[in-house]
């Protein structure tokens, strides 16, 4: 499957051919998802919750983000790889901007960035971005990295107010230069409102249908625990299983039972009689 790029996702827009975008942190999950054929891989900061356990997306630092860009790289070489520019590497300057979307280009790989918000600044980074040569890919909606600015961890466009600003700002990245964008947690009559006056692609994760989707790896295989938002759909039960797998070694290994006899190595008669002797 050739790698996506961005002539195609137009294409795939124009043809109402829907997107499919997955998150991914390591070596073995890109693999999977590139085995899947997904058209993009996402390295998100939700990285800092499912993968490192913290507290909060605004935790990661670029450099942890990084090594685990580097690892979704290798696994998938050949999708289309998006990585989130972290909280608090973009928000001083343009160039500082410009420099971490260029270290996650040159040091792991990434065909994109992803850059949270559509207030002025915001649009300011994106320009400067997609100026020095990254493409950007924005993120409107629900913003974790500002999710305390928003009130909490809640849908978004519900209100008069908030629908106007999510317009507002829809418009705004795309004239600042976004190469697609991703809408998390608003109502679907909204977005479905939106979406006519968009040319670029939007990915949605709680948006309902538009133009592709977006889930975090970890959720979709079901390896999250505690609550989630309506919008997750868990395809698997990965985490049971894990957990399950290591329990039936635990017994097999205090049973006795494992190791079985296919996995010892055998037959060094000489070598014993040595350790013998
Ligand atoms: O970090 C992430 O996983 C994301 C997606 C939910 C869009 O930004
Ligand atoms: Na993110």
């Amino acid at each position: 499957k050739p790698k996506l790029t961005l002539t195609r996702l137009l294409e795939m827009k124009a043809a109402g051919e829907p997107i499919v975008m997955v998150t991914a942190y390591d070596f073995p999950g890109a693999r999977a998802a590139e085995r899947a054929g997904v058209d993009a891989i996402l390295v998100g900061d939700s990285a800092a919750q499912v993968v490192l356990g913290y507290e909060s997306t605004a935790q990661i630092s670029v450099d942890e983000l990084l090594t685990l860009a580097r690892a979704a790289r290798r696994g998938a070489p050949a999708t289309f790889l998006v990585c989130d520019l972290p909280f608090g590497s973009t928000e001083v300057s343009d160039a500082q901007a410009i420099e971490t979307a260029v270290r996650f280009v040159r040091e792991a790989g990434a065909d994109a960035v992803k850059l949270e918000g559509g207030g002025p600044e915001r649009l300011e980074r994106i320009r400067a971005i997609v100026a020095a040569g990254v493409p950007v890919v924005g993120h409107l909606g629900l913003t974790p990295q500002t999710a305390t600015m928003l009130g909490g961890y809640r849908a978004q466009g519900r209100t008069v107010e908030s629908a106007r600003r999510l317009v507002a700002e829809t418009m705004a990245v795309q004239d600042a230069g976004v190469c697609a964008l991703v809408i998390e947690a608003v109502p679907t009559d909204v977005v479905a409102k939106i979406l006519p006056r968009v040319a670029v692609p939007v990915i949605g994760i709680g948006a309902g249908p538009a133009d592709g989707q977006v889930l975090v790896l970890h959720d979709l295989i079901g390896i999250t625990e505690g609550r989630t938002p309506v919008f997750v759909k868990r395809f698997a039960e990965l985490g049971t299983a894990m957990a399950d797998a290591i329990a039936d070694y635990s017994d097999e290994v205090r049973g006795g039972r494992f190791p079985a006899d296919e996995h010892q190595y055998r037959s060094a008669p000489e070598a014993v009689a040595a350790a013998r002797a």
